[in-house]
């Protein structure tokens, strides 16, 4: 369906009444939640879009339910951001499997695990290990404290993705909606094994939403309908099925849901009585949050978003940029890594060399960051900045080779800041330098891959972890 036609559509009153906001207004919330929604999309080995589509869902639901538009707007968020946790256990369950959490994720989604079949043949296809005894091994291991790990698993996902909700500054019902996401009909979910209208419903809509596209991604409408069909009364709220089953005929926005740019269904879809704006404190608390999910993803990673973006501020000061320049410098360095969402934990807390292949995996991390970032029309330098901290002065980095002339002030300083905190923190294969054996490497640096000038000021005094000022 043509851009055109899906907007003529999503006017369309009389058969859909969900009002809608006017797009043309300002610079919405939304626009930026759901671009970086793409990001959580990765993380949960889904197709990019997956939450958006989610949310439509979730939206189109709640007009069949008669919503109140506050309560869809509070609503609205928590579809969008319902991954916000995701990537807080993704380094456990690789661990825990031997094997790419992308992988382990997006095919968990496809399956009933509440039934003993479903979640041992899961187990089976996925366990790694050395060897057939080695990959039994694991699977006993794992069988041996399922439901435990599952637990505390999901209640880590879930509170992370409410904790992330609660620095946007988001409504207390948005942040509980995610808490409670993973949460069945029937009292057989996680965290907490609530049962039946126990669960918020907002809790139990996102639970429904995000399954449901699941399966609507992969095997198609029916199958989606057969799922709920089977989970209802289990997983699922009957009457929330029942309400689904109202608009299952409804073959336009089946067929804008499938074919339509993400971003103009999920303008469409915030409540137009309740637009959330962007204003610049607001879109400062999302970098940040967002800073958390993508530091949550590996342990080696822990504070390296917020420690970068520390280390390009004070170099940005020392460099006389002015405050507005710091604070597009400051959300660039917050979120340069957001691609690495998209890189399995196999990869990134590898003890040992990467092999070519995964080196190459590696490699498309600012490629990512670019694509995400670049949906957000305000965004634009801030991405060209944020993806450029891996290319060096004499064009020999990634991922475009880009070369000195073609790297801004702030892209120079960012490149400088992401190598100084990454040499003083813990990596899988070596533990934290000290600030001299930094300022070593670094001056080698500088001149083919660094800016000289950025290193100067750099050496003025440490920064990071070995800043004497610093806590952690
Ligand atoms: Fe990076
Ligand atoms: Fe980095």
């Amino acid at each position: 369906m043509s851009p055109v036609a899906t907007r003529r559509y999503l006017k369309t009153r009389s058969r859909f009444e969900v009002p809608l906001g006017n797009p043309a207004d300002g610079f919405r919330l939304s626009e930026v939640i759901s671009a970086l929604s793409y990001a959580l999309d990765l993380t949960e080995g889904q197709p990019m879009g997956h939450s958006v589509r989610a949310c439509v869902v979730g939206m189109r639901l709640a007009h069949e339910l008669g919503l109140a538009p506050d309560a869809r707007s509070d609503l609205y968020y928590a579809l969008l951001l319902k991954d916000a946790g995701c990537s807080s256990n993704a380094a456990r369950l690789s661990q825990l499997f031997g094997a790419d959490d992308h992988t382990l994720k997006h095919d968990h989604k496809l399956i009933d695990w509440t039934q003993l079949g479903p979640a041992a043949g899961y187990a089976l296809r996925h366990a790694g290990g050395d060897g057939v005894l080695g990959r039994i091994g694991r699977v006993v291991r794992i069988a041996a404290s399922a439901e435990r790990i599952g637990r505390e698993m999901i209640a880590t996902r879930c509170e992370r993705g409410a904790d992330i909700v609660r620095m946007i500054g988001l409504a207390p019902a948005t942040a509980m909606a995610i808490r409670n996401l993973d949460e069945h009909w029937d009292g057989r979910g996680h965290p907490l094994g609530l049962a039946g209208d126990r669960i918020p419903l907002f809790g139990r809509i996102l639970g429904l939403a995000q399954t449901f596209e699941v399966f609507l991604a992969a095997r198609g409408p029916s199958a989606a309908f057969e799922m709920l069909d089977r989970r209802s009364g289990r997983w699922f709220d009957p009457e929330l099925v029942r309400a689904m089953r109202a608009f299952e005929g409804e073959t336009a926005f089946w067929r804008i849901l499938a074919t339509a740019e993400p971003r103009t269904l999920v303008e469409a879809y915030e409540p137009g009585e309740r637009v959330l704006e962007a204003d610049e404190a607001r879109v400062d608390q999302v970098a940040e949050a967002f800073a958390v999910v993508i530091d949550a993803k590996s342990p080696y990673t822990y504070h390296h978003s917020s420690g970068v973006a520390d280390i390009a501020s004070e170099l940005g000061r020392r460099m006389g940029l002015d405050p507005v320049e710091l604070r597009e410098l400051r959300r660039a360095a917050l979120l340069h890594d957001i691609g690495k969402l998209g890189v399995p934990n196999t990869i990134l807390d590898k003890p040992g060399k990467l092999t070519e292949a995964e080196w190459a995996a590696m490699r498309l991390h600012p490629a990512f960051t670019h694509q995400i970032l670049t949906r957000i029309a305000r965004f634009r330098d801030l991405a060209e900045v944020a993806a450029s901290h891996h290319e060096r002065l004499d064009g020999a980095g990634y991922h475009r080779g880009l070369t000195g002339p073609q790297l801004s002030v702030p892209a120079r300083i960012l490149a400088a800041a992401d190598v100084c905190e990454a040499l003083q923190a813990e990596r899988p294969y070596r533990g934290p330098l000290p600030w001299d054996e930094v300022m070593a490497i670094m001056g080698r640096l500088a001149g083919p891959a660094l800016c000289p000038a950025v290193f100067e000021a750099l050496r003025a005094a440490p920064l990071g972890r070995s800043d004497p000022g610093e806590k952690a």
